[in-house]
């Protein structure tokens, strides 16, 4: 009888999304003087066809320097309680510190516990060279 006068409270309690926040930050390098970059945090989604964006900072464009910090900062928050139990994060730049053209590289993906309230994330990477998937666009 116990049981079942707290089973709506319970229910309840599962309900609600609890929230992590991601601060990540870094140091890009590149050995070009001129070059630019757009930086984006993910969060992959196991249950969606897509990732979310947690935060990213528009194309950012250096001149006259080898490297730049970056700071990205944003919430998620738990969408399937009992299931997933994980968030697994990871950034991604693309960048023309190439000889020629845009290429994306990817970090390490950082797994981060849904009942983690702040989550800090530090990728620093020598973007120069050829390495990485060509694109396009920054966007
Ligand atoms: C990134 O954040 C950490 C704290 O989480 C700090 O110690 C570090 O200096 C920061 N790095 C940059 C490049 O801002
Ligand atoms: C990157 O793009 C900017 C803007 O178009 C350009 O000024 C710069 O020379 C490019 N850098 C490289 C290494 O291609």
């Amino acid at each position: 009888m116990k049981l079942i006068s707290f089973l709506p409270i319970l229910l309840l309690i599962g309900g609600i999304a609890s929230k992590t926040n991601f601060k990540a930050n870094g140091t890009f390098h590149c050995d070009y003087n001129a070059w630019c970059f757009f930086v984006t945090l993910w969060e992959e989604d196991i249950t969606e066809s897509w990732n979310d964006v947690i935060d990213r900072m528009g194309t950012k464009c250096v001149f006259g320097r080898h490297s730049w910090d970056y700071k990205l900062d944003g919430n998620e928050y738990e969408d399937a309680p009992f299931l997933d139990k994980f968030y697994e994060v990871f950034l991604s730049v693309r960048h023309n510190c190439t000889s020629f053209g845009i290429r994306e590289v990817r970090s390490d993906t950082t797994y981060e516990s849904v009942d983690t309230a702040v989550s800090y994330i530090t990728w620093d990477k020598d973007l120069t060279g050829d390495t990485g998937t060509p694109y396009k666009e920054f966007v």
